[in-house]
């Protein structure tokens, strides 16, 4: 096995593969997303399907990735052909983590986009706020003297503005190329060992600002008061789709993750920290921002707008919201860093192992070639905002090349790979090959595998398929 691991290293201990991990876990996906769905499909319902989701079919899920990484030793592709051959089963499987890897990269050309979003508010806040600390009031509140308009007009500026939302995303994938480049340990470890415990600080620091000034009663009841009447088959959709997105699942990020891992590390319990490490994120991400929502007035169902138009609106009224601003949107760019990494070292290994390229190149092809979409991801905004890449089909009727991107991977390429890890982990794998690497053992393993084996392939199977036929029940 030559292995991607050879190629840059591998996690130097086991904090730091939890640190890497929680790093591609963490990111827009807890932050922008999670609140964003929540917000739109009514807080509390949403929420307690999401948690169960993750429970019962994201975390065995994970685990069984990671081992699948482990066991296999190489990039996501090879990983998958090495386990099916040592357990006597179809080379062919390997498309499972071709279509991982596809997904990964998919998903990568769109999230830089965003990315390169959260890097305007940074401008902008970054601007406000030394603004107001030159002038002698670093407690200013936000965007001081401007009207609301103005304020969520940003949004609409940058969206017209296609040169500077490409410079942007550009900025930020060469950043993430950078990393990558750098090796495993020296590169991707590194940078979750500095960003992970930064971006927690902060979390916590603007989670607290907005329980003592924002509504946090109100933030509280909103997430956790279910009203299951808003629960519909694209809910549940909805929610399974932000469960494999938000813990890296299904394209390639922690399959190849799981490589770099050494055979002493205990997997299970490893992975229930992943899991719940996130699952803490996306909560304290929703309790970070619905005080402010709700604080100032505003809607919490604001849609993709909520981080981006409703908070800045919200920080212009609140004590110290330039500063607070400022730092939520650093936060936000820390997080997003992290996820951004595992998504390019998904293809990049494969590249490396598949045609011997040196780790540099490799990812600075994969790289390009996903800034590339992004660009018309970018464009999808102003001058192609009437391409529909998938307008034949009625879920796609309406969306730009974005959310089309997104939708794709999201709801069909996502859970179709989830599915396919659940029955060759749960069926075709070598039964004590598997066992050995779960570490689990009795009572334990049983339980983990008839999850894997039977609740994942069929609560997977029936919500892709109300995913693809919303009209199903009428
Ligand atoms: N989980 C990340 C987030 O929530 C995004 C991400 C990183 C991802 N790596 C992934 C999503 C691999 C799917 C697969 O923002």
């Amino acid at each position: 096995m030559a292995g991607a691991a050879a190629a840059g290293g591998g996690w130097s201990s086991r904090t730091a593969f939890i640190l890497a991990a929680v790093g591609a876990a963490v990111g827009l996906g807890n932050i922008w997303r999670f609140p964003t769905l929540a917000g739109e499909n009514g807080g509390g319902a949403f929420v307690l399907v999401y948690i169960g989701f993750v429970v019962l079919l994201g975390a065995p899920l994970v685990l069984s990735e990671i081992l699948l990484g482990r066991a296999g030793g190489e990039d996501a592709i090879g990983s998958v052909r090495n386990v099916a051959r040592a357990s006597g089963r179809s080379e062919r499987w390997r498309g499972l983590g071709a279509l991982q890897i596809t997904s990964g990269f998919l998903i990568l050309s769109f999230y830089c986009v965003v990315a390169g979003w959260v890097v305007n508010y940074i401008l902008a806040s970054g601007e406000d706020w030394f603004g107001a600390l030159f002038a002698g009031d670093p407690f200013a509140m936000a965007f001081d003297g401007e009207t609301q308009e103005q304020i969520t007009g940003r949004m609409g500026a940058l969206f017209g503005d296609p040169i500077r939302m490409i410079a942007l995303h550009s900025a930020f994938m060469a950043i993430t190329i950078w990393i990558v480049a750098s090796g495993v340990t020296d590169g991707i470890e590194k940078a979750a060992t500095w960003l992970m415990p930064a971006f927690f600080v902060l979390l916590v620091m603007v989670t607290i600002y907005g329980a003592f000034t924002g509504d946090f009663g109100r933030a509280l009841s909103f997430m956790f008061t279910p009203d299951f009447s808003k629960l519909s088959p694209g809910v549940l959709n909805e929610a399974l789709g932000q469960a494999l997105f938000s813990l890296s699942l299904a394209a390639g990020g922690l399959l190849t993750y799981g490589a770099y891992v050494s055979k002493e590390v205990n997997l299970a319990p490893t992975a229930a920290m992943i899991a719940a490490a996130d699952t803490a994120v996306a909560i304290l991400a929703g309790l970070m921002i619905f005080p402010i929502v709700f604080a100032v007035g505003l809607d919490p169902a604001a849609g993709p707008a909520l981080i981006f138009q409703t908070l800045p609106v919200a920080f212009s009224s609140m004590p110290a919201g330039a500063l607070v601003g400022f730092v939520f949107f650093v936060l936000i760019f820390f997080a997003a860093l992290t996820s951004s990494i595992s998504l390019l070292e998904g293809p990049t290994a494969w590249v490396i192992d598949a045609f011997g390229l040196k780790r540099p190149s490799a990812a600075i092809l994969v790289g390009l070639t996903a800034w590339l979409i992004g660009v018309a991801c970018a464009l999808g905004y102003s001058v192609w905002s009437d391409v529909r890449l998938l307008g034949f089909w009625d879920i796609f009727a309406n969306t730009d090349i974005l959310d089309t991107i997104d939708g794709f991977t999201g709801k069909i390429m996502l859970p179709l790979a989830a599915l396919l890890v659940a029955v060759f982990v749960g069926w075709r794998a070598d039964r004590q090959l598997v066992e050995r690497e779960t570490g689990l053992s009795g009572g334990a393993f049983v339980l983990w595998r008839f999850l894997v084996a039977w609740l994942c392939p069929i609560a997977v199977s029936v919500v892709l398929l109300f995913g693809l036929f919303p009209n199903l029940l009428g």
